[in-house]
């Protein structure tokens, strides 16, 4: 009888002891996150948070977008809103392909996450022209034959016209320092450099 008295308060303790533990963590655990586990709402937050809301101005056109946190702004450009024009070079800031204006401030858009941009308004090769007319450094680097297969130009132009209205364009040097994050496999280098100093020597606006 010992025994058994023995074994049945052993039981009853561990029972209490699970219980009061299981109690004690329950408690602790905020009403919200019980009645969302209770719900199925860690789901539905998980669905939230795949896409978050992102507003953007593109090359003057307002965009409503939901965005994966994980979208660079140059897949989002290229992929979300077909704007190819943008260059995918190496897409670890290396090249420069990927040049846009964000705000007016020419960035990597390959380094930069959409969502960091809400709000903010992005120009990329495409908004440069104006309507069938030119933007003065495209029409230099045509008539300077600034490039040669063509796939860092977009990129080239970007950083040029941002070169130039930074005010850093007043020589060559000048002008192949603020442009050296930019790189040219097909080497295409002195006449790109004459284009801009055409550019910033007509004074002409960019
Ligand atoms: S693709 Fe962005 S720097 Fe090369
Ligand atoms: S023109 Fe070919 S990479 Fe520059």
């Amino acid at each position: 009888m010992a025994e058994i008295d023995n074994n049945q308060s052993g039981d009853t303790r561990r029972d209490f002891l699970k219980k009061s533990t299981l109690i004690t963590a329950l408690s602790l655990t905020p009403l919200t996150v019980l009645k969302a586990a209770d719900n199925k709402v860690d789901e539905q937050f998980a669905e939230l948070f795949e896409k978050i809301p992102l507003n953007l101005k593109v090359n003057n056109k307002a965009f409503v977008l939901k965005v994966e946190p994980r979208v660079t702004l140059l897949d989002l450009l290229r992929e979300q809103l077909h704007l190819t024009g943008t260059k995918k070079g190496c897409d670890h800031g290396q090249c420069g392909a990927c040049t846009v204006h964000v705000d007016g401030v020419r960035i990597n858009s390959c380094l930069s996450l959409a969502v960091m941009n809400e709000g903010k308004s992005i120009t990329t090769i495409e908004g440069l022209a104006n309507g069938d007319v030119l933007h003065p450094m495209q029409a230099a680097f045509i008539k300077h034959d600034g490039f040669q297969c063509g796939y860092c130009t977009p990129g080239q132009i970007m950083s040029a016209v941002a070169c130039v209205r930074e005010g850093h364009a007043n020589s060559k040097e000048e002008i192949r320092e603020y442009m050296s994050g930019n790189i040219c496999r097909c080497g295409a280098y002195p006449n790109i450099v004459d284009a801009i100093q055409e550019v910033k020597e007509k004074g002409t606006a960019v």
